[in-house]
């Protein structure tokens, strides 16, 4: 009775070994099962990852880049970024690099299109600079005195004077009194005012030292004076036979106290095309 009793309690733990053996076998199967899902999924997120990095490097780059960043009001990476995803760090820096050019070109373009002035004047006793002044501010000009190499003192501009050395100036119209320094890049003002006082009816000599300085072909030319009371008369045509090319509009005699919205009002009516 004992032996039965023993085989038999043998026979049980035998197979409850064999159960728990196989109960093992499925768990580490399942165990297994999991690492390999956990190992797919890893993988798939590390592609994402990778996608996420290149644009990552995309957005750092282009905030890096000085003119690119101040054209990106918010920040935010721009359509040209977008299409430079998946492209390498080298083909990126040339995107970039032409369209740093093209910005610059279409910044010189329309630094080319402006019109641009400038403002020449002489002026023996400041009053017709005041108004050359007025001019340059309204049209946003450049300004250039005409500076006599040899001043001229009180003496000199005493019209009273037979001797003195405007009225021998005057009296002979092939004197021209030297300028001290010139206009930089003439070539590059597509409108020049000139300005001068009226001495005896015409512009003093000194203006017509100037007009034959520069080419002036191609340019538009607006004379304007002051004086005791004359009009501009025949001092702007008589200036403009000393110029080739250049299209001389009709001047104006200003007074030395004009007010900005008489001096705006005279511009306005030029017609020029100023940009
Ligand atoms: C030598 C000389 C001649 C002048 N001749 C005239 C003239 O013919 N008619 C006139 O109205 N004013 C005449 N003026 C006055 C000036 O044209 C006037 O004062 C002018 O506004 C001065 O400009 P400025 O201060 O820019 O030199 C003459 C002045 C000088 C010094």
């Amino acid at each position: 009775m004992k032996k039965i009793i023993k085989r038999k309690t043998e026979n049980i733990t035998a197979e409850t070994t064999k159960r728990t053996i196989e109960k093992a076998i499925k768990r580490t199967v399942i165990n297994l099962f999991f690492l390999f899902l956990v190992f797919c999924f890893a993988a798939c997120g590390g592609n994402g990852g990778s996608a996420d990095t290149s644009l990552g490097e995309n957005g750092s780059e282009n905030s890096v880049s000085g003119s690119l960043a101040e054209n990106e009001s918010d920040g935010s990476v721009s359509s040209n970024d977008e299409a430079n995803v998946g492209l390498s760090s080298e083909e990126n820096d040339e995107n970039r690099d032409s369209e740093k050019e093209g910005l610059e070109n279409d910044e010189e373009a329309e630094m080319e299109n402006e019109t641009n002035i400038l403002v020449a004047y002489f002026s023996a006793t400041n009053t017709t600079e005041g108004v050359a002044k007025t001019i340059a501010e309204i049209v946003g000009g450049d300004i250039y005195e005409i500076v006599p190499e040899d001043p001229y003192t009180d003496a000199d501009l005493d019209y009273g004077d037979d001797s003195s050395r405007s009225t021998l100036e005057m009296n002979d119209s092939s004197s021209r009194p030297a300028i001290s320094g010139s206009v930089e890049n003439m070539e590059k003002y597509d409108i020049i005012f000139i300005g001068y006082p009226i001495w005896w009816g015409e512009a003093p000599r000194i203006v017509n030292t100037f007009m034959e300085s520069y080419d002036f072909s191609g340019k538009t030319i607006v004379p304007f004076c002051t004086s005791g009371g004359s009009g501009i008369g025949s001092s702007a045509e008589n200036l403009s036979a000393l110029t080739d090319g250049a299209t001389w509009l009709s001047g104006r005699r200003l007074s030395g106290n004009a007010s900005s919205d008489t001096v705006a009002e005279w511009i306005d009516g030029l017609g020029l095309n100023i940009g």
